[in-house]
């Protein structure tokens, strides 16, 4: 590995516990294969989105080109553009140890021990088990503008209305029971949110971003907790931090309900 990837991959990974693993593992990685280069962009506006001139980005511009876009507060993106019209953003943290990805052409490729992922966010190839956060994206060929939906929601979850997501008993009746979960990402808010149905009976909602390196946890039935998939970070069902290298609670959100339903304030 050249001087200047492994310059670039420090710059990446930034310092901490990610570098360290990165580091650890920079030996086995493909030879052919760089993070996507980084583009700062602005934070996004109140309805959610990024738009980017594409020929303004020779790394985006060609076939199977790809930049990772840094965005204030929230995970890097992979920006990939395998042909043509067509373009895909995903997270840019590989779910494995956290290395940052690069793009092959047709698939998101991880440096350090080769995972795969689809533009679907599919694990293709492992060790990766589980897949990659996606986001639409839309390309304009007469303005030749790609926009990048970052608070898009997952279909068939409640949408935010008013600063609130309802979830009704009829829809998720596995809130009704001590032990259940709800897990979606609600149109307007743009991250996952979890809500359990706690053994007191009682409600309490999360936000499932790590406050480590904003990875998306997933509820681990077994163990009980919020598992992150980046560096085994958990966390309770009401967010408290119960191995690190997270040191930060979730964001934890106000829960009430009646007997229709559970409404999660999210604004
Ligand atoms: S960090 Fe191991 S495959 Fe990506
Ligand atoms: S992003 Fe590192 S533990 Fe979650």
């Amino acid at each position: 590995m050249s001087t200047s990837r492994r310059g670039f991959l420090k710059g990446v990974l930034g310092t901490g516990a990610v570098a360290g693993a990165a580091a650890a593992a920079l030996p086995g990685c493909a030879p052919d294969i760089d993070p996507a280069p980084v583009l700062d962009v602005p934070a996004p506006g109140d309805d959610g989105k990024v738009s980017l001139v594409v020929p303004r980005y020779p790394d985006l511009s060609r076939d199977g080109g790809a930049v990772t876009l840094r965005i204030p507060g929230m995970e890097n993106l992979l920006l990939v553009h395998p042909g043509g019209e067509t373009f895909a953003v995903m997270s840019a943290t590989c779910t494995h140890v956290g290395c940052p990805l690069g793009f092959n052409g047709q698939e998101a490729v991880c440096p350090c021990h080769l995972s795969r992922f689809g533009t679907d966010g599919r694990v293709t190839h492992p060790p990766a088990k589980v897949g990659l956060k996606t986001f639409p994206a839309q390309y304009n060929a007469a303005t030749q503008v790609v926009t990048i939906d970052l608070k898009a929601g997952d279909v068939g979850f409640p949408s935010v209305v008013n600063g609130k997501v309802a979830l009704t008993f009829a829809q998720f009746p596995q809130l009704q029971t001590s032990g259940g979960v709800a897990q979606g990402k609600p149109q307007g808010y743009g991250n996952t949110l979890f809500v359990f149905r706690l053994d007191d009976g009682s409600f309490s909602a999360v936000d499932g971003m790590c406050t480590h390196q904003g990875c998306t946890v997933t509820f681990d039935s077994g163990a009980n907790d919020l598992l992150c998939p980046c560096h085994s970070s958990t966390f309770t069902k009401e967010g408290a931090v119960t191995q690190g290298p997270a040191t930060v609670p979730l964001k934890k959100f106000t829960v009430t309900s009646d007997a229709s339903g559970v409404t999660v304030t999210v604004a």
